[in-house]
């Protein structure tokens, strides 16, 4: 994931500093070689034992330091990083990155760096709001840098308002996207569908099923790390939101099948993870069905079958979730259903299938070929099934 990246984490000075903390345990435990900058006010709010401790490399907090055995050259970060990210980064080091100017370890490795820089502004309802910061945060995204907007919510000083720093997740989500923007996805529409879908029966009650959205969820999030842009149409779930690709939330099958068709009209792929319902009730009752009687009998009709019926000339990824003959069952499905590869897993398991974070798939082609997986988290899962599409759509 982030394995053999070296990531500059820049901390200025502001409340959110503390924040810092998560974001470089997060990165170090996502396989990154974290090198922390502090400006000389971050390290009135959190020391830099702690980030020292979370990453466990040396923290730089002066240009000075010489004769220190931590001494380092002042652009030698600049030249190690791959990419370097500030958060949180207050109004004040927005200015100064703004400008060019380079007083301290930190401005002056962003001003010495080729890396990209990912900056995630934290401070004060009425500094975010000023004209001023407005104006140097668009010279940072005119120049390419990329800006992780604050949130809404609490601020320090008590005000409500925009302000507060982005999600750990959202930082790391945006870290990884522009980490992948030249991977071997770069410049392809992928489409990935995930989740169950809800057949409603009465306003309070549907038929749906267990798809957690993981497999979905990981798909979407490993083709935006390899530089695909991705839509994700996804049935109700409980998955954070992925950043970094377009995000269409849908209940139905008959909602899934109409995005679908949206999405894929110019689409080089699409992967179907969601677990559609195949049935749903045929009448949908206005108001509650009252539980008056002795037993109720719901009248079921099928739903579309999305993959089969959409039409378009794309890449087209299936999945089988089987519980018995699962290679034949695979096998059929991909024929009858015109597909060029499918994912046949074994829901029986319990380490695979539903709502787990791992999966053990076997991968069919068109021409019959089958790569049989050993256990992996669903992201290494996805990142195999990805490298399958890279080789379709390089085949053209
Ligand atoms: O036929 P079955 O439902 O087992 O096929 C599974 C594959 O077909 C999955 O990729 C699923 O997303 C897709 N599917 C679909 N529309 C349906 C049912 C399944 O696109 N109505």
């Amino acid at each position: 994931m982030l394995t053999d990246k070296t990531v500059v984490l820049g901390i200025s000075g502001g409340i959110a500093a503390y924040k810092a903390a998560d974001i470089a345990s997060k990165l170090t435990q996502a396989g990154a070689r974290v090198e922390v900058i502090m400006t000389e006010a971050a390290t009135r709010f959190i020391t830099p034992l702690t980030l020292r401790s979370l990453t466990g490399r040396p923290v730089v907090t002066t240009m000075w330091e010489l004769a220190s055995e931590f001494s380092i050259e002042h652009v030698a970060l600049a030249e190690a990083a791959d990419i370097v990210v500030i958060a949180p980064a207050t109004a004040n080091i927005v200015a100064k990155i703004a400008t060019g100017m380079a007083d301290d370890m930190l401005t002056c490795t962003v001003l010495a760096t080729k890396a990209p820089v990912v900056v995630a502004p934290a401070m004060n309802v009425n500094m975010w709001e000023n004209p001023v910061t407005q104006d140097n945060l668009a010279r940072l995204r005119a120049r390419g840098f990329t800006i992780v907007d604050p949130t809404y919510g609490r601020l320090a000083s008590g005000k409500i308002g925009l302000g507060r720093l982005a999600e750990t997740e959202t930082i790391i989500g945006t870290v990884k996207q522009v980490l992948g923007r030249n991977g071997d996805l770069a410049g392809k529409r992928i489409v990935v569908t995930a989740g169950g879908t809800q057949e409603p029966i009465d306003p309070v009650r549907h038929i749906s099923n267990r798809s957690s959205g993981k497999m979905g969820y990981a798909l979407a999030e490993a083709a935006r790390d390899r530089g695909a842009m991705v839509s994700l149409i996804t049935g109700p779930v409980s998955l954070p939101e992925p950043v970094g690709m377009e995000i269409v939330h849908v209940r139905t099958a008959a909602e899934m099948k109409a995005a679908v068709a949206k999405a894929t009209a110019q689409a080089d792929a699409l992967v179907m993870a969601a677990a559609v319902a195949d049935y749903r009730p045929k009448e949908v009752a206005p108001t509650k069905i009252k539980k008056d009687s002795a037993g109720l009998t719901l009248e079921l009709v099928r739903t579309p079958d999305i993959l089969a019926e959409v039409a378009g000339n794309f890449v087209r990824v299936g999945f089988a979730a089987e519980s018995e003959n699962v290679v034949a069952n695979a096998r059929q499905k991909l024929e009858k259903k015109q597909l060029d590869i499918i994912i046949a897993n074994d829901i029986t398991a319990v380490d695979s299938g539903f709502d787990v974070d791992t999966n053990r798939v076997i991968i069919i082609g068109r021409e019959g070929e089958e790569e049989k997986l050993p256990l992996l988290t669903k992201r290494e899962v996805a990142d195999r099934i990805l490298d399958r599409v890279v080789e379709l759509l390089n085949r053209g």
